[in-house]
């Protein structure tokens, strides 16, 4: 039978859609395939539906993967400029709104309705709702075996995603049909997620839920190979299940179960120092003394959990106990319990080993015609745009090579 099209992409998401329209573009017949009854249901709710497109400051140093050099060459090629200059072309108002993120000023509706024209001016066909069975390598070309039929195609780029979100159409086929042409995976995990604690250490804090202030938080280690260690400095959030808020999202992608967190609540001062310096002079109650600095809701819930009173007084403490209070706010080392997984994580860390793909074309190096971009990859970006750029990189990678 003939083929029928040159390209099969599978997944309309932020990957699939950015290389089907660069393929088509440049003259491939291209089909778009996806299971989703509505189009692109992540940017949709992204950035709080104002998507948080790209971060002008996005590089390699921002990505987590096995591989730190792989995700290199496609960022190099396309750049959070070359997608900005794309949101100009249409008119789309937006801003920055911290460390070079940028979001629409609107509505994420228009980067779908961007990515769709950019799909129509190069004639690609849709399929969707259109669930996919499974994928078979022919002598030339593949079979894609769709509830609306067989589908013979000269090449496949899986642009699945990851596990993040099932209810919104999240599925593991990506990693299916990698299994099946034996390409390894490296293990999956929730990223971007909530961290979540238990047990009675952490129930002076539960009552905390709602504080939230800027802290600095890492994690790992600095020695060994890839990225180990983490370290930024963000907001934090208490929750009724444990801690949220842009710091801890950053560093569950580095968090390693069993290990802990370390969190600094006052990152601009030495507490330990300060605290003995001050009690020369101020004959406050220790609650009161941190009420100053921080939230006074967690100065006591801080100093109840270290067995201090807040209303002992600060000429009473010895330097000794300072230094261990100071200890507690400045290297407040915590082991999370888990996190919220899935259901919460905004990105899925692991994926299609990057050693079975070029790094130039993401196509797999054992299987010629078979691609695989955006997040169903291991690579990883931290919180910010940087996942979006990566599947907006990787789809140009792609759809230029196809
Ligand atoms: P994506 O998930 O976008 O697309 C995959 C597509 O494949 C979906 O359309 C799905 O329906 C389809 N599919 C899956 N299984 C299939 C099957 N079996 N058959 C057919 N189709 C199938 N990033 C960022 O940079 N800035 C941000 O503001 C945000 N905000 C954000 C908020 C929330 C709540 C989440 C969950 C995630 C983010 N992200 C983000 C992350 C970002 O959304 C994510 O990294 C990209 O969408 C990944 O793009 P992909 O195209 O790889 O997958």
């Amino acid at each position: 039978m003939a083929k029928q099209y040159d390209v099969a992409v599978i997944g309309a998401g932020a990957a699939g859609m950015m290389c089907a329209a660069v393929a088509a573009q440049q003259g491939k017949h291209v089909v778009l395939i996806d299971h989703a009854g509505k189009l692109a249901e992540k940017i949709r709710i992204s950035g709080g539906g104002r998507c948080n497109f790209t971060n002008i400051n996005a590089g390699p140093q921002n990505y987590l993967s096995q591989n730190p050099h792989f995700c290199k060459s496609a960022l190099s090629r396309y750049t959070a400029q070359d997608f900005l200059a794309l949101v100009k072309k249409y008119r789309i108002s937006h801003h920055e709104k911290h460390k070079g993120q940028l979001f629409c000023n609107d509505s994420a509706e228009q980067i779908i309705a961007m990515l769709r024209a950019e799909c129509d001016a190069g004639s690609v066909e849709w399929r969707m709702p259109c669930k996919v069975a499974g994928v078979q390598k022919l002598e030339t070309g593949f079979s894609i075996d769709t509830d609306g039929g067989e589908l013979l195609v000269d090449s496949v780029v899986v642009a699945t995603g990851g596990l993040s979100i099932p209810k919104i159409g999240a599925t593991d086929l990506g990693y299916r049909i990698a299994k099946q042409f034996d390409l390894k995976l490296v293990e999956t995990r929730p990223g971007l997620v909530p961290l979540t604690f238990d047990g009675p250490s952490w129930e002076p804090f539960v009552p905390l839920a709602g504080i939230a202030l800027e802290v600095e938080v890492s994690t790992g280690s600095a020695k060994g190979k890839g990225n180990l260690r983490g370290h930024f400095r963000e907001d934090l959030l208490f929750t009724h299940r444990g801690l949220s808020g842009p710091a801890i999202l950053q560093i569950s992608s580095y968090w390693q179960p069993g290990t802990p967190i370390v969190l600094d609540l006052l990152p601009e001062m030495d507490v330990a120092e300060t605290l003995i310096g001050l009690k020369k002079t101020e004959k406050k109650q220790l609650g009161n003394v941190l009420a100053q600095w921080l939230p006074a809701r967690l100065a006591d819930g801080l100093l109840t959990a270290n067995g201090f009173d807040p209303a002992a007084r600060l000429p009473d403490m010895t330097d000794a106990k300072l230094r261990k209070l100071g200890d507690a706010i400045n290297r407040w080392a915590i082991v999370p319990t888990g996190s919220e997984g899935y259901r919460k994580a905004e990105v899925t860390l692991g994926g299609v080993d990057t050693k079975e793909l070029s790094q130039q074309t993401m196509m797999a190096n054992k299987v010629p015609g078979l691609y695989f971009i955006g997040e169903t990859v291991d690579v990883t970006g931290w919180l910010g745009g940087y996942n979006f750029q990566w599947a907006w990189a990787s789809g140009v990678a792609a759809g230029l090579a196809l």
